[in-house]
């Protein structure tokens, strides 16, 4: 069996390398000459800079990929048509007899396009997750890529049931389970003894994590000046830990929006993977439109504020941590989580580092 592996842009990383070991260490046990499970690693290039693509290789140890395309940025047509029109004559040379593609990006979408019009089975890791909210691009990108991809593979049964009610046939819905857990599982340790807490000058507990880079928060210069006005004025009373996403932070500049002197607001670049899950386990609480990172810490039981009018990962709310809220309750929503257990909710079914195994498992099976 030969497999391409596609990751484009920074939430795909964790998801992929999970199931990059997985393989290896089944051919690593392979007897009596049983055939391996080859595969190639595509990275699309969707995301490019050093703090959003390769510090992730390097910490979550991911082989350096096979093929680059090096689609860089752009509208969502112009990123996704050169996306598909360098990953074609990839599949055409390689022949894989799957594409595995991760998550709800660009180049999950315009992959799977090429693939299944070359005849090429498609797996989708993460399938069957829907906000019901079509003004989202990642919504229009799930809804394809499931439509025409040949083994649905989800985090949670809530995404099989969506997946059903699509009219999905049985046979190609496997719920394995979270794989980004795999990742979490795996590393959550390995950034023991870093100073990451002191540098910033604050104390386990004792800060609010904050990542936000959608369009329908930081595209809209409104929704972006109450954001910032906010932000200053929750990191008066709890200090607040804001590394800015290359999206918000041109936006920012666009609309000549600027925090001032706020000594409680510690803003940062980008940060890499290990110093994120130490920021969710550690944070007294997070504010988020990443829906990453409402799975992180719902794993840790950190409360979760999500800044949005809906979630494709409602489990994170009936079970974990996670609420949501909006930019007109925000500030009492904050207090109201300050005052409230510093850990909450519970870890969802199937999210037990065990997720890769279980699909490199349907993998062979089908
Ligand atoms: C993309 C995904 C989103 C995911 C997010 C995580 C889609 C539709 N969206 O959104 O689902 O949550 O990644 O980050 O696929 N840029 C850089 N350096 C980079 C990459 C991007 O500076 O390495 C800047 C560019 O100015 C670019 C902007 O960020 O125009 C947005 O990047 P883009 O890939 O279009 O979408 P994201 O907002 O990152």
């Amino acid at each position: 069996m030969k497999l391409l592996i596609v990751a484009g842009a920074r939430p795909n990383f964790m998801k992929v390398a999970p199931l990059i070991h997985c393989i290896q260490r089944h051919n690593a046990s392979l007897q009596n000459g049983q055939p391996p499970v080859e595969f190639r690693l595509v990275h699309t290039g969707q995301h490019y800079d050093a703090q959003m693509s390769d510090v992730f290789f390097r910490e979550l140890q991911i082989p350096k990929p096979d093929v680059s395309l090096d689609v860089g940025s752009g509208s969502h047509a112009v990123q996704t048509a050169n996306v598909m029109t360098r990953f074609e004559p990839v599949c055409e040379q390689e022949k894989p007899d799957w594409v595995v593609v991760v998550g709800d990006v660009n180049s999950t979408v315009a992959c799977t396009l090429v693939a299944a019009k070359l005849g090429i089975k498609v797996a989708h890791i993460e399938a069957g997750l829907r906000s019901n909210d079509r003004t989202m691009p990642e919504e229009i990108n799930r809804l394809v890529t499931d439509a025409i991809a040949d083994l649905l593979l989800t985090p949670s049964e809530d995404g099989s049931d969506n997946l059903r009610r699509e009219g999905i046939a049985e046979h190609k819905i496997r719920m394995v389970g979270n794989i980004m857990i795999d990742s979490l599982v795996t590393h959550r340790n390995q950034n023991q003894g870093s100073k990451l807490l002191e540098n910033l000058g604050v104390k386990e507990r004792g800060f609010i994590y904050v990542t936000l880079h959608r369009p329908s928060n930081v595209d809209c210069r409104d929704s972006l000046a109450v954001i910032v006005k906010e932000l200053s004025a929750i990191a008066d009373q709890c200090p607040v830990i804001f590394p800015i996403h290359p999206r918000t932070r041109k936006r920012m500049e666009e609309f000549g929006l600027s925090f001032g002197d706020t000594p409680g607001l510690k803003l940062l670049d980008p940060v890499g993977y290990y110093d994120s899950i130490t920021l969710t386990e550690d944070a007294r609480c997070l504010l988020t439109d990443s829906g990453g990172l409402q799975e992180e810490s719902t794993y840790f039981r950190t409360p979760c504020l999500t800044l949005r009018p809906n979630t494709e990962r409602p489990v994170t709310v009936s079970v974990g941590s996670n609420r949501l809220t909006d930019v007109e309750r925000l500030r009492t929503d904050l207090q109201n989580v300050l005052l409230g257990p510093e850990r909450t909710g519970q870890i969802p079914d199937g999210w037990d580092g065990r997720a890769a195994e279980r699909i490199l498992e349907a993998l062979l099976a089908v």
